[in-house]
């Protein structure tokens, strides 16, 4: 292991590079304009995994994007780790509130700007660069190493699923390490040990057949616009609770132990607001900040569109108004469950002088992985050793559908040790990935090879 990590530390420029190439082709993998761009990534990750000497490589193709496949399986009797990350990256938009080109990967202040430079091409290069630190080194990998890097995380993973029911052999391991999840500050590292799952939908509304004028006709017809928000306003209540009938039903609700392991959590609330312009948060009525963030499910409106947006004035009643809608979920709740009971409140809520169309996008699960298990260990006497500072354990708000996933079809736990922070700015304009970080993951997973490989 030492000299793995001295490799690592003596090649880091080189390991930085190499993140660079990759950062550099536009893997947006919910827009089919950038399909080819999509398989181009997948081809040079393969590609970089059999040239440091990953035995066994493959693309698979899928209906949708390729999913990129590896093992370097040393051991007969030491413990497999599959490494689980992602090389598709959300849409860079919008393009014009960049400080430098999303594609062409910028190094300032000791940050590496890009799309995807930290979600999750940064944070998932650490796995190769921690093999390859072994590997070049001339010493033997501690652990069986699987890696399933897919190109669909960022549009649901719609292809994963399947691929793991048709190959539960050929993907049995001992445990799941991914890296793309957040640390919970700049000095304080973490292990995730719980992520929201995600019900999107989408709403329609129509009501004449046309636009029109909204003074011919303004005062006798109902609006769809008006009709939608309306709509929209009423899904919370004064608490900030969600209206939508059942919505709790089936939320496991946090034990009193873990909310006062979140209390005592050294949660900065003044420079979460301040670092996103806000002076106060809403949170539903008897959480807090951080409970609110993490462990409560939500309901909100990513997208919403209708009538006139150009510059100036447009006396138009429009035909259409429409809406995005996604619930973050905890665990006890269902996707499919909540999509349906979201359906229900807004067919009961739509009058009959409009049509409603009601479209389910995607949904995953939520997840709590068993912090018992011995990798956790492993990876937080790893974490501890490189920064100096014990982790500590967290529940995060975001979601990773096919986390839930490894637990159901596989049978296996998932070590959440992320890197990220919520200033990497990630899915936003100049999203970046500090190398400080790059380089003590980089040592962290050298490291907890070494450690879970110990524990057996
Ligand atoms: N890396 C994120 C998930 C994440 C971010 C977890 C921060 C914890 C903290 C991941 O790439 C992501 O963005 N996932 C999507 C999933 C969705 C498209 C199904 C998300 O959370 O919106
Ligand atoms: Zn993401």
């Amino acid at each position: 292991m030492t000299s793995a990590l001295a490799y690592a530390d003596e090649q880091f420029d080189h390991f930085v590079s190499d993140l660079i190439a990759l950062l550099r082709i536009p893997t947006v993998s919910t827009d089919p304009a950038y399909a080819d761009d999509v398989a181009r990534g997948a081809q040079w990750l393969a590609d970089h995994l059999r040239e440091i000497g990953v035995d066994h490589v493959e693309v698979v193709r899928t209906e949708g994007h390729p999913i990129v496949y590896a093992e370097h399986l040393p051991h007969d009797n030491r413990p497999t780790v599959l490494v689980y990350g992602h090389y598709d990256v959300q849409p860079p938009d919008p393009i014009d509130l960049w400080d430098s080109p999303p594609f062409e990967p910028t190094r300032k202040n000791g940050s590496l700007y890009a799309r995807g430079a930290c979600d999750d091409k940064g944070q998932m290069m650490m796995h190769v660069k921690a093999l390859q630190s072994y590997l070049a080194s001339g010493s033997v990998p501690p652990v069986n190493l699987k890696f399933l890097i897919e190109g669909e995380e960022e549009c649901g993973s719609p292809s994963l699923a399947p691929f793991i029911k048709t190959h539960q052999e050929k993907l049995d391991a001992d445990v799941v390490a991914i890296s793309d999840t957040a640390m919970f500050a700049e000095d304080t590292p973490s292990i995730t040990y719980g992520l929201r799952g995600l019900a999107y939908v989408q709403v329609e509304l129509t009501g004449p057949n046309r636009d029109l004028h909204s003074g011919i006709y303004g005062g006798a017809v109902h609006n769809p616009a008006n009709v939608l928000s309306q709509l929209i306003a009423d899904l919370h209540d004064d608490d900030h609770r969600i209206t939508v009938e059942g919505f709790y039903d089936d939320v496991i609700p946090l034990t009193e132990e873990e909310r006062e392991t979140f209390a005592a959590l050294p949660f900065d609330e003044e420079g979460w607001l301040g670092e996103v312009g806000l002076d106060d948060a809403r949170t539903e009525a008897g959480y807090s900040v951080k409970e609110a963030i993490s462990a409560r499910p939500t309901l909100d409106v990513n997208g919403l569109w209708s009538g006139y947006q150009g510059e100036g004035a447009k006396t138009v009643l429009p035909a259409k108004a429409g809406a995005k809608i996604s619930c973050r979920l905890v665990p006890g709740q269902d996707p499919k469950d909540i999509a349906q009971k979201l359906q229900r409140h807004v067919e009961a809520h739509v009058p009959e002088t409009i049509t409603l169309t009601f479209t389910e996008l995607h949904g995953g699960q939520p997840v709590l992985v068993d912090t018992s298990h011995p990798a956790m260990q492993a990876a937080a006497d790893a974490i501890a050793a490189v920064f100096d500072q014990e982790p500590v354990f967290t529940r995060e708000g975001g979601s990773i559908p096919i986390v839930a996933e490894f637990q159901r079809l596989l049978g296996l736990d998932s070590v959440l040790m992320g890197f990220g922070l919520n200033s990497d700015a990630i899915h936003s304009p100049n999203e970046r990935f500090g190398l400080d970080r790059y380089a003590k993951g980089i040592q962290s997973i050298i490291r907890f090879q070494q450690a879970y490989a110990e524990m057996g």
